[in-house]
Formats: structure tokens, sequence, C-alpha cells
């Protein structure tokens, strides 16, 4: 309301309020390189198209005269009370985008600010303890991009768990690199590489592979890190992977119900519905398709959703096909290039504001109240 009533009495915010003006400006802002590193998908980004255009084949049901005045939509997940149902999906390298280089550091202070939870990158900028000790209350989850050396992927998420990070997630479609032909093209992404480093840097098993310090010597301390990245994960792994923490464990870029359900019966404790953004491969369905299906699969375990997520209609549509959690990714990248902080906070409000309205207009007091019923697909 705060921010509608302003806009009515001539009060505009500086910051955009629509998603293309949001996604222009970050451009005009962000230097060519990082600006292609964000804003590209793989191949030629039907997927990463398809992510976004995809929720415009689904509508939201209305219901009259049902009592909205009052919504809520926190939601629980792993035991925890947030206030709602937005979280920021990990984005590697994100701290390049924050004029002064520290992203990540801006990027949990707008967790602080708004109860939504920051899922910080294995590829931050600022080490993953920095990275924490900006949160304030509310919880963060460490996103796991898993090394080959086993002793260091344990160090790195008993660190997440020293540092006070509430759940783990582990990313499933990275250990090759997507093709993406922006990056290719801008030959940014070796020199992106050098910037995300921190939490390798910095760790102790890590310096122990190392006969020079990274300070010292730091071309073959990168040189160490591509050696180590890029693990490919099979289902034989999984009890590998349980075992490295007692935190609730997620697995990012679940999009088939048979693996969930494997997922499931392997012990995880969350389900994440995610193609990347279209960054990782290319002519495949749009996340928002895979949905009901995982959910179905997952069979009562929490399911979070990213790719795609424009607006506060697409917020509520993934809640009524059954996410638990629904993430951004690019949005509040481009927000944190327009404004710090403030930018982001600025795209997260701006998203719920919309997301709540619409369910008081709709007729959806609380997000329990969305279900499949309330969206009709369209053609
Ligand atoms: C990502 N994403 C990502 N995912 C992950 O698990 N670890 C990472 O380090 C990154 N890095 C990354 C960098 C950039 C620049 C982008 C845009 C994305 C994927 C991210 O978590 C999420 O799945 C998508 O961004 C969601 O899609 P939208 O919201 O960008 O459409």
């Amino acid at each position: 309301f705060e921010i509608y009533f302003k806009g009515l009495s001539g009060v505009l915010p500086e910051l955009p309020m629509t998603y293309a003006e949001l996604e222009a400006r970050a451009q005009a802002a962000l230097p060519p390189g990082i600006w292609s590193y964000v804003a590209g998908g793989a191949g030629d980004e039907f997927t990463q198209r398809t992510n976004v255009t995809a929720f415009e084949k689904l509508g939201i049901v209305p219901r009259m005269l049902r009592d909205t005045k009052v919504r809520d939509l926190s939601i629980e997940l792993f035991g925890m009370k947030l206030p709602s149902p937005l979280f920021m999906a990990p984005v590697g390298v994100i701290g390049l985008c924050a004029q002064d280089g520290h992203g990540d550091l801006a990027t949990a202070e707008a967790a602080a600010r708004t109860g939504v939870p920051m899922m910080a990158s294995t590829l931050t900028v600022d080490p993953l303890e920095d990275v924490a000790a900006r949160f304030g209350d509310t919880p963060g989850i460490f996103q796991l991009y898993t090394p080959k050396d086993r002793d260091l992927a344990q160090s790195l998420v008993s660190r997440a768990e020293a540092a006070g990070y509430k759940a783990i997630a582990v990313t499933l479609d990275t250990w090759v690199p997507g093709w993406r032909p922006r990056d290719l093209s801008t030959s940014n992404f070796p020199q992106l590489r050098g910037h995300c480093l921190a939490n390798y840097f910095s760790d102790p098993v890590f310096r122990g592979m190392l006969a020079k310090t990274p300070e010292e010597d730091p071309q073959t301390a990168v040189l160490t890190f591509t050696a180590q990245f890029g693990s490919l994960l099979t289902w034989d792994d999984l009890p590998w992977l349980r075992s490295l923490t007692d935190l609730p464990l997620v697995l990012k870029g679940i999009c088939h119900p048979d693996d969930a359900r494997r997922a499931k019966d392997a012990g995880v404790d969350g389900i994440y519905c995610s193609n990347h953004g279209g960054r990782q491969a290319n002519g495949g369905i749009p996340a928002i398709e895979h949905l009901p299906g995982v959910v179905a699969a997952a069979d009562g375990l929490p399911v979070l959703f990213d790719s795609g997520i424009r607006s506060g209609s697409d917020v509520v549509k993934a809640l009524a096909l059954g996410a638990t959690a629904v993430g951004i990714g690019r949005p509040y990248a481009y927000g944190l290039a327009l404004g710090g902080a403030d930018g982001i906070v600025h795209v997260l409000r701006t998203l719920l504001a919309e997301a709540d309205l619409l369910m008081a207009v709709d007729g959806y007091r609380t997000i329990a109240d969305l279900g499949p019923a309330a969206i009709r697909r369209m053609n």
C-alpha cells in the first residue's frame, strides 16, 4: 500500500516498477562483460525465454466475497517461520554487480532488512563467514558446488554450519559449464572466475593443497580451483552427501518426478525444482512445467522453485502449483546493480506487494488457500 499510495500522490519511486525497466536500467548500469554474464543463458536462450513466457499461459482464477482483509504470506521451511515465501537464489559472482564489488554483503544486508533468505553461492566474492555475519535474524542457506576432493567439500559445509547457515543446497546441474555464447563472445568468464574464489582461498583444506599460499601465487591457486570444480555426482554419492551435514539438505536442479522420489528416498529434506534460469542447458521445458510433477512426487517434502519469476503474479502462480518457497535470481541481481542493498530491497518489496494485492483482490487470504484449482491453463 505504501508504495502504491505514494505513487498515486505523485511520489514516484526512483527505482523501476516494471521488470522491463529494471532490466534495461541494469544493462545501462553494468559493464558489458558483467551484464552479459548475468543476463545470458545457454544456447540461443530458448529455455531462458520460455521459463518466463510459460507463466503467460497460466491464469489465476479469482474468487469473490471471501475475507481477505488481512493476508498472511508467511511460510514454514525446515521448521523456520519466514515472513514471506520468497528467497534469493544463489548467484555466483554477484558481488561484482555492486559498485564496490561486495554485492554478496549487500545481498545479505537486504536479507536482514526484509526477512527474505539469501542462498549464498559457493562462488561469492566475500567469504561465506563474512556474508553470514550480515544476515541479522534472517536465516541463510549455503549452496554447495561440490569440489572433487571430499575433505574440501566437508570443510566448506562444516564452515557453513559453524557460520550459522540453516540449510545446505547442493547444485547438481553445473559440474560442466553451460554452453553460453554470450560468455564466450565477451570472453569474460576467465576474468570473472578470479573474483569468486574467496571461499576456496580462505579454506584450510584448499590451502593445504598448495605449495604457496593463494596470496603468494594466485595463478596456481586458480588452476587448483579449476581442477577441483565440477565434480560429477551420481545417485551412488547421495549417502556421502547426506553424511556431510545434519542440517536440512536440499538438491537443486531436480525436474523429474522420479528424481524427486529417489532424492526423498535417499533422505534429503527438500527438493529444489529449477533449470538454473536456463543458463546450463538449452532446449528444455520451462521450469514451471516441471513443478506440479515434482511436487506430487516429493510427497510432502518442501519444494523450492526458481527460474523465470519476474512478477508478483508469477510468485502466486508458483505457490498455487505447489512450491513451498519461490526464488529469484536475475531480478535481485539487477536491483543490486541499480541501488545496492536498497535496490534489492526495492525489488523484493515490489514483488511481494504485487503478490499481496493480487491475493487480496482474487480472494486468497493465505498460501494454503491457493492450490491447483486457483490456476487455469490457457492456450
Ligand atoms: C546463477 N545461478 C546459480 N545457481 C547456483 O546454484 N549457484 C550459482 O553460483 C549460480 N550462479 C548464478 C549466476 C548468475 C549470474 C545467475 C543469473 C544465476 C542460478 C540461480 O540460482 C537461479 O537458479 C536462477 O537465476 C533462477 O532463474 P532467474 O530467476 O534468473 O530466471
